[in-house]
């Protein structure tokens, strides 16, 4: 076997003398990521920081057979905890998806059994009201809509009512504002290389402090409007998820969440289950605007099965598999999560690289979705790749992540989504009235502004 190369030796671009490629990578992320891909192949180094000790490389591997070893190891080897993640939990708190080490995993194992597919799917009959009411509601009469902001007041409504119940109607214009701007404002942080605590009262913490407190009042405030455990009134079979948080026990120790590490949850739930289905389906519908011939064959899938039901039920989505291959070709082309780190915390070898002990290890399905060596013509919407069988390494498709640390909501987001699909397709056909799609690389990837499409009877 050929001895592995040092990690300063993965090819990739040199960047600038003094700073290496930091500023270009923050400057245009989606593009200089598949750049790197198309010039340098699997793996690409990116040199960080002045020239010196000081510099660093920053990989990315871009190969499915390379991001086995990233994404499916325990913190044996690599860890979640680094500077970025620690900067976003400043101000999103220490829930499942900010967490490393043994909090994450005590964490883990009180919440994944809620996100069983049998305890999520009890949350199909408000996504199905919800998409419903989407469907239904009056078009313009010019028919044009912003498919982007319709698609995040749903996700958000469907998050909101399947953590707090029903009690949410007046928070939701509130919430529809603060959680993407508290989504930018934790990436911020996250990416400043020099930062003061929070608590500290400086001009730059201010936006970030604000942001927090506005968002613990609302989370308090949501929470303080039922009755908690031990209070008169309390009710344990409500099967609401923050209900359900609460009654929940780590299997190892018998112990509860506490009150604020129920916040915490609340919190990220809200966070990571928001803007992330509101994509999917922005650019999955988007797509489907603009290829007419796959989008009439779905909704002819959908009426079939559905009839002169509004919305289906979640026994009804196995009968859907061309919806769910339209869904599954949307998320391939616009994963909503584009990218993860992990720090390595032994050495590794990566596609014949030795990679030291602490260097940030990037995978991204944006990359490696559109892998020409994996996916013929990747450019292409073509739903057809997700019917029947296929031989693909498992990490060629991950937009929900893989191993340990992988998406607990995917279930979720795949019922919510699908239901949304089949209530809109069944009355409406969809319009794309722009071509190419700006995108912003946030936590998640956004449109840069409004998604118009025209929605017109079928
Ligand atoms: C289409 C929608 C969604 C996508 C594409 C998505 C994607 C992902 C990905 C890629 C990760 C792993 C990140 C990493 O490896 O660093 C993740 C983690 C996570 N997601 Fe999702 N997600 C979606 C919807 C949801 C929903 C609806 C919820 C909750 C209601 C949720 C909650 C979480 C949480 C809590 C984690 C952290 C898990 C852990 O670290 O143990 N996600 N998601």
């Amino acid at each position: 076997m050929e001895p592995a190369s040092r990690v300063d030796k993965i090819p990739g671009p040199k960047g600038i003398p003094l700073i290496g490629a930091g500023l270009s990578l923050q400057r245009d992320l989606l593009g200089v990521l598949l750049r790197g891909l198309h010039t340098y192949g699997d793996i690409v180094g990116y040199p960080i920081g002045p020239k010196g000790p000081l510099r660093m490389t920053f990989v990315v591997v871009h190969h499915p057979d390379d991001i086995h070893p990233v994404m499916a190891q325990t913190e044996r080897t690599v860890t979640k905890d680094t500077w970025v993640l620690r900067g976003m939990a400043d101000l999103l708190g220490n829930g499942l998806l900010t967490s490393s080490g043994d909090e994450w995993k005590r964490q883990r194992r009180i919440v994944q059994p809620l996100f069983t597919p049998r305890h999520v799917d009890s949350y199909a009959a408000l996504m199905a009201e919800e998409a419903a009411r989407v469907a239904t509601e009056p078009v313009p009469a010019d028919h044009r809509i912003d498919l982007h902001l319709l698609m995040m007041r749903y996700t958000l409504r469907v998050v909101g009512r399947s953590l707090f119940g029903d009690a949410i109607e007046d928070l939701v214009p509130v919430l529809h504002q603060l959680v993407p701007e508290l989504s930018d404002a934790a990436m911020r942080r996250g990416m400043q290389l020099v930062r003061v605590p929070l608590d500290r009262r400086t001009p730059r913490n201010r936006r970030p402090r604000r942001l927090r407190e506005q968002e613990y009042a609302l989370v308090d405030e949501v929470l303080s409007r039922s009755p908690a455990p031990g209070e008169p009134g309390y009710d344990s079979t409500r099967d609401d998820l923050v209900t359900r948080l609460r009654e929940a026990r780590d299997p190892q120790s018998g112990q509860a969440l506490s009150e604020d590490e129920i916040r915490d949850q609340a919190l990220i739930f809200l966070m990571a289950g928001h803007e992330t289905t509101a994509g999917a389906l922005t650019f999955t519908l988007h797509l489907l605007g603009r290829h007419p011939g796959i989008q009439d064959e779905v909704a002819a899938e959908i009426r079939a099965v559905l009839g002169d039901r509004e919305a289906p039920d979640a026994g009804d989505l196995e009968k859907l598999p061309m919806t769910r291959a339209a869904l599954m070709e949307g998320m391939r082309l616009y994963p909503s999560a584009h990218m993860t780190e992990r720090l390595t915390t032994t050495p590794m070898t990566l596609a014949g690289y030795d990679v030291p002990p602490n260097t940030l290890v990037a995978v991204s399905p944006w990359t490696t979705q559109r892998h020409p060596g994996i996916w013929p013509d990747p450019e292409r919407y073509d739903p057809s790749r997700f019917l029947g069988e296929h031989d693909r390494p498992r990490y060629a498709y991950f937009p929900f992540g893989g191993g340990p640390r992988s998406c607990v909501g995917e279930h979720f987001a795949m019922l919510e989504a699908m239901i949304l699909l089949a209530a809109l397709l069944r009355r409406h056909q969809v319009t794309s009235l722009s071509r190419e799609l700006e995108l912003v690389p946030n936590v998640t990837i956004r449109p840069a502004g409004a998604v118009p499409v025209a929605l017109s009877p079928r």
